[in-house]
């Protein structure tokens, strides 16, 4: 396939940058909350750490909620949401519970906690259904939403 134009990942999206071939866990990790790396190789670093995928690199994602940047946070709630691993709920819980968290970011933990399909995050998520901004309360309202249609699909799979 040309390189010319960006490539679908193996979680079927398009990332806003490639992963990198060079580095490893603890490197990637590292570059996530240091400000002195271009941002383009930063996210390189964090889509390696996704596509690896193991309980490892989802808590190396986690770790990067230090990072100052609120871009970089919103982007690796955004693939903990994709890696639908449960270990990474108690970070993004906390990142949607800071209220002096980024909108943007604290609404793709909600999305996130939705994705990860975990039905124990929904009292959480009708908490902050009250939330004063509506990016954050309506993001929870889909997040339970997709809990509520996750639940039918398994009650139809069992049932019908
Ligand atoms: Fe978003």
């Amino acid at each position: 396939m040309s390189d010319r134009i960006p490539r679908v990942s193996q979680y079927g999206s398009v990332d806003p940058a490639p992963p990198s071939n060079i580095g490893d866990i603890e490197i990637w990790k590292k570059s996530l909350i240091d400000d002195e790396i271009p941002m383009f190789q930063r996210m390189r670093n964090l889509f390696s750490l996704r596509n690896d995928g193991s309980d490892e690199s989802c808590l190396a994602l986690c770790h990067g909620f230090k990072s100052s940047s609120a871009l970089l946070r919103h982007e690796l709630a955004y693939v903990l949401g994709q890696m639908q691993n449960p270990i990474a709920l108690p970070h993004l819980v906390e990142r949607l519970s800071d209220v002096k968290e980024h909108i943007m970011v604290r609404h793709e933990a909600a999305e996130a906690m939705g994705a990860i399909g975990d039905q124990s995050i929904r009292s959480v998520l009708q908490e902050f259904c009250y939330d004063e901004n509506p990016e954050v309360s309506e993001s929870c309202e889909v997040a339970l939403d997709l809990l509520d249609w996750c639940k039918t699909k398994e009650w139809e799979e069992n049932n019908l």
